[in-house]
């Protein structure tokens, strides 16, 4: 069982409300056998898997955390809410050693926002990324304890017997998101990038930098790992699983510019996008709305991307349809506003 299903099966129970009536209760694809570990216990609420090498990755079936023990403590990467009071229980299934170090992979509280549990010890080390550290200063959430360490390209962590790489290559998902490595344990951990098994989540993973986003699965493989851990569900990834997320993605990229550019030709009975044959009706019902004609536009594009893509995904990767249209969206609009491809909108198109 997994997380949500025991989290609002619950809820519902308790309360007897029901929101929606099966009839518009939304059914997607089935999800392919290869997305899911062993489920977490029903008991603890967690699973804590072992990658040798004193490195570990705690999950409650929604969200990850890692931690790598040493000779004399326990150095932990992020600290999720919804593991939150399971954290510390779960790393004392492995060791009794104190926690001394705590990573940020990036400033996002779904991921942090437990890091106090950590903070009683006076003597922690917290490190992030210089930008993660002026993030987490721009909104102060006692939540989430400032850095007592921040780096700006690379910063070699070593405590005792165990070294952590990390490293930042730019902007993807949020600026100061880092790279994660142990060349032990052979783990790397990118939060918020892949999603082992499965489909990203909305949005392209809420990337707020779409090309730095897409380029972090080359940078991900460029590294020698035999576990990844991307921050999200029940279980770490494979080379295999990055690789196979991103041929997805680039399907998805191929496939919303050959709609950009198939809805700049003129329309015609085979071109159900032409953006001219979608617009006009849409002036026609909403004079002078600028935004409407736009949004119908945009949607219809986005919407064409989605069924191509889910035409070949559905079967290869769990859970594309759910968030297919924002994920269709986000990339049409990265490869509109950050590519320069704007289909109709381009100089000298249809529409210009
Ligand atoms: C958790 O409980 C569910 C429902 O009772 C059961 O189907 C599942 O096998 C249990 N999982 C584990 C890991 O015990
Ligand atoms: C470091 O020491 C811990 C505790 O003895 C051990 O579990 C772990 O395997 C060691 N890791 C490395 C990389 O030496
Ligand atoms: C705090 O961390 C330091 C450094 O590892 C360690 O020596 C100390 O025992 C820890 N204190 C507690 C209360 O865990
Ligand atoms: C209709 O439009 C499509 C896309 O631009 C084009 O490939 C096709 O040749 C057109 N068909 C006719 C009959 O003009
Ligand atoms: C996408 O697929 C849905 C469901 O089959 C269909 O209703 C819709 O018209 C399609 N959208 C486009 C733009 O082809
Ligand atoms: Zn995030």
């Amino acid at each position: 069982m997994h997380f949500f299903s025991v989290l609002f099966a619950t809820a519902t129970v308790a309360t007897g409300v029901v929101y929606l009536p099966e009839s518009v209760v939304p059914t997607y694809a089935p999800i392919p056998a290869a997305a899911n570990e062993p489920p977490v216990s029903n008991s603890t609420g967690y699973r804590v898997d072992n990658f040798g090498a004193g490195a570990y990755m705690v999950t409650d079936g929604s969200y990850q955390a890692a931690f790598f023990v040493t000779t004399t403590s326990v150095v932990v990467v992020d600290a999720p809410p919804t593991i939150g009071n399971k954290l510390l229980p779960a790393i004392r299934t492995i060791t009794q050693l104190p926690v001394s170090h705590v990573v940020y992979s990036h400033a996002h509280a779904d991921h942090i926002g437990a890091a106090y549990l950590y903070g009683s010890n006076k003597t922690l080390e917290i490190i992030a990324h210089r930008l993660t550290a002026e993030e987490l200063a721009e909104t102060s959430d006692p939540n989430r304890p400032a850095p007592t360490t921040t780096f700006e390209h690379s910063y070699k962590l070593q405590v005792d017997n165990q070294t952590l790489d990390l490293s930042y290559k730019g902007p993807n998902h949020e600026p100061g998101n880092i790279f994660i490595y142990s060349k032990s344990s052979k783990v790397l951990m990118v939060v918020d990038i892949a999603v082992p098994g499965w489909g990203p989540f909305a949005s392209l993973m809420e990337a707020q930098n779409v090309p730095g986003f897409l380029k972090a699965f080359d940078q991900i493989l460029a590294y020698d790992f035999d576990h990844y851990i991307g921050g999200h569900l029940d279980r770490s990834g494979t080379r295999a699983d990055v690789q196979l997320e991103q041929e997805y993605l680039t399907d998805l990229f191929n496939n919303c510019k050959d709609a950009l550019l198939l809805s700049g030709d003129p329309p015609n009975s085979t071109n159900p996008i032409s953006s001219g044959a979608v617009i006009a009706p849409v002036i026609a019902a909403n004079p002078g709305n600028s935004w409407a004609e736009f949004k119908v536009y945009l949607d219809t594009v986005a919407d064409f991307c989605n069924n191509k893509t889910n035409e070949k995904w559905l079967t290869r990767l769990a859970g594309v349809d759910p968030f297919g249209p924002e994920n269709a969206f986000a990339m049409m609009e990265s490869i509109r506003i950050d590519y320069g491809i704007l289909g109709p909108f381009g100089v000298g198109n249809s529409l210009t």
